[in-house]
């Protein structure tokens, strides 16, 4: 009796699992033309650790495409790319994108639950000590500008 009921949901399972494979998900990356624009060197820097979940760059590995994984990893990419979206940095007077300034700045000082397991995951992908004081450093310079040029840097 109990092995018959562990066969019929191990069976179930392997079923179940290949049905969600069909669950369609726009992985999509939409063309990227108003970026944010900075040193080539910093932008690498943010290309390296956050363009995964922070741009239209997403470099979707194939685990992105095995669901259950991937429903996780889209979500991810999806709710990250709201809150900050580096690809559309330019496109944009609202003013929130100002305050993500800041936002970025104690990001980077502090590092967040969101990108414990990427890290853990990527560890090539987490920014050095120096990375982070460089893109810091550029953060701080360019918030103080406050003439109409601000969002276009
Ligand atoms: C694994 C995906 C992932 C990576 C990598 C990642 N983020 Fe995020 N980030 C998210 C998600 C998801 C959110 C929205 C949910 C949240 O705030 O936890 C977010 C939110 C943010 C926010 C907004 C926080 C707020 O309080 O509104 C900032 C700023 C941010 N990330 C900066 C960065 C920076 C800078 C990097 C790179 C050094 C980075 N993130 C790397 C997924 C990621």
């Amino acid at each position: 009796m109990m092995t018959v009921s562990f066969k019929s949901i191990a069976s179930w399972s392997i079923v179940l699992l290949i049905v969600i494979q069909f669950v369609p998900l726009q992985r999509i990356n939409p063309p990227a033309d108003s970026g944010i624009k900075l040193p080539h060197s910093l932008k690498s820097f943010l290309k390296q650790a956050c363009y995964d979940c922070h741009s239209y760059e997403t470099r979707w590995t194939s685990i992105a495409y095995i669901a259950p994984v991937s429903w996780l990893t889209f979500s991810t990419v999806t709710s990250g790319r709201s809150a900050l979206n580096f690809s559309t940095w330019n496109n944009t007077d609202n003013p929130e994108i100002k305050l993500s300034r800041s936002k970025i700045m104690s990001v980077i000082l502090e590092g967040t639950a969101h990108q414990r397991l990427y890290y853990f995951l990527k560890p090539g992908a987490q920014l050095t000590a120096s990375q982070s004081r460089e893109l810091l450093q550029w953060l701080k310079a360019t918030s103080e500008k406050k003439d109409s040029t601000w969002f276009k840097n």
